[in-house]
């Protein structure tokens, strides 16, 4: 039976600026104004030349994959993320992101997600095993995705040694970003820098306490001890192939605290939202851990298993059609442009509702519906890249998109081993858009044993994981 599940909702037509306002400033993705849906270039009467909203594929290719310096990060990224993550690859532009990129990629080789394979499925085999000993209650899933994707990202950066506490950069970081509404509508509406606005003392005082972390242990990592194999360290000694430049301490503050966030919070908002669909799902749920006992027959997951988990990599890339992890994305247009026949002055903003155009009916058939055959070697190919763009396009796509993928389907194929996840009973989750895609409050599971299926012993690389 189709399964239809819960959806974001657009702005109403025709709203003016007090709705618009309501919704950026309570959840920004539902400003997305359903003129889209007729148009697919919008720009809202109130802020007309100003403000342009385009879900228009062909559009999204000029802008970010064949124009992307007419359409640099534009001022919602700079005023909201700028602060904390300064020029980490995220936010740098010109000649500063090319040698950052040609740096930091080789650090997400292939290779290297071989070689650290077993420091993501440990966190996941442990989750297992937590979700078990707790299997006569609910369980909340948001808080254990969190803590997974945490744990993986700590093992991979800073070598899970302990020497740095991922939980308070996390706390400091999403300390930072709880008043990020206020700055997006001062930076839509042209507010100027410096103005106040609630939680701003708080988020000064977190900023710096996150900064000020990393650069002791970025300082005590270059002159110490060196050996062990992290993220960490590969970034100490690369240097770009072009120029022979190396990151300075700064660069490397930069490009932790970037890496860090941007490295888990998504990845945990992914599973979450897959964990929700699985326990609406049971049908699809047992052909998924069918597919995962066939392939894996019980055992750890290996890096050759990873080619044969097909369906559970469809489910992650259905999962993030419906719930984008990144659901809206921003440019600047650097000059005025007609974009799609809507004239746009030079400095606007220009918005990209990926969420909305994973559900626009011009390119999805039944998009409402969950259909895991989207992504099983589809008949008609793969989506368009900017049809289907959970990672961006273009040339600032996500650099950690194969980390990401790899982790979630070996995260999500190791709890499948163990699990089996039902619905609690409680209401349907309401998505919430702050920065990432999220369910609001907490998502809770029942998770049940597997039958036949032991409790999770793996051999973990770093032993002390509970
Ligand atoms: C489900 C997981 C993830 C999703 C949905 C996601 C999504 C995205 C998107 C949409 C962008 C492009 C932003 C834009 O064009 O404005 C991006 C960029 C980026 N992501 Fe991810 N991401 C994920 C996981 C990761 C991971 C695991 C890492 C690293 C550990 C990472 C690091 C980055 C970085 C550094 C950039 C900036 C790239 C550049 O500008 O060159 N992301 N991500």
């Amino acid at each position: 039976m189709d399964f239809e599940p819960v959806k974001l909702g657009d702005m109403p037509r025709g709203s003016g600026r007090a709705t618009f306002i309501r919704r950026l400033l309570t959840n920004p993705a539902t400003a997305a104004p359903a003129e889209l849906y007729d148009t697919k270039v919008f720009s809202p009467k109130f802020a007309a030349g100003k403000l342009v909203y385009v879900a228009d594929a062909a559009l999204i290719e000029t802008i970010f994959v064949d124009r992307p310096d007419d359409f640099p990060k534009g001022s919602i990224d700079q005023r909201i993320l700028r602060p904390i993550f300064n020029d980490g690859l995220l936010l740098a532009e010109g000649g500063d992101w090319r040698w950052k990129r040609r740096l930091t990629a080789p650090v997400f080789s292939p290779a290297a997600m071989k070689r650290f394979l077993p420091d993501i499925v440990a966190p996941f085999a442990a989750t297992a095993d937590a979700f078990l000993g707790a299997s006569d209650r609910p369980a909340d899933a948001s808080d254990a995705m969190k803590s997974a994707t945490l744990q993986v990202i700590d093992r991979l950066l800073f070598g899970g040694e302990r020497e740095i506490d991922p939980d308070a950069i996390m706390t400091h970081v999403e300390d930072y970003l709880a008043p990020t509404p206020w700055m997006v509508a001062y930076a839509l509406f042209g507010v100027p820098q410096g103005m106040p606005f609630p939680g701003h003392k708080r988020q000064s005082r977190a900023r710096f306490a996150a900064r000020d972390m990393l650069d002791r242990f970025v300082k005590k990592r270059r002159a110490g001890d060196r050996s062990s194999d992290d993220l960490t360290n590969r970034l100490l000694a690369a240097s770009d192939p072009e120029t022979g430049r190396g990151l300075s301490d700064d660069d490397m503050v930069d490009m932790l605290l970037t890496l860090q966030s941007a490295g888990h919070e998504t990845s945990a908002n992914a599973l979450t939202w897959a964990l929700y669909l699985l326990t609406r799902m049971p049908a699809v749920q047992e052909r998924l851990a069918a597919e995962v006992d066939a392939v894996t027959a019980g055992e750890p997951i290996t890096h050759d298993h990873m080619p044969r988990l097909v369906a559970v990599r469809a489910f992650i890339e259905e999962t993030m059609r419906l719930y984008p992890p990144a659901p809206s994305l921003s440019r600047m247009a650097r000059k005025a442009e007609a974009l799609g026949g809507v004239a746009v002055e030079a400095g606007a903003a220009v918005l990209v509702p990926v969420h909305l155009i994973h559900r626009h009916p011009a390119y999805w058939e039944r998009p409402d519906v969950f259909d895991l055959d989207r992504f099983m070697a589809p008949a008609a190919g793969r989506p368009a890249r900017t049809v289907y763009m959970p990672f961006g396009a273009g040339p600032k796509i996500c650099v950690g998109a194969q980390l990401a993928m790899t982790e979630m389907t070996a995260g999500l194929a190791t709890l499948l081993q163990h699990v089996r996840f039902a619905s609690s009973g409680e209401a349907e989750p309401r998505p919430l858009h702050r920065v990432t895609l999220r369910p609001a409050g907490r998502l809770m599971v029942i998770a049940e044993p597997r039958r036949g299926a032991p409790r999770p012993g793996f051999a973990d690389p770093l032993p002390r994981v509970a």
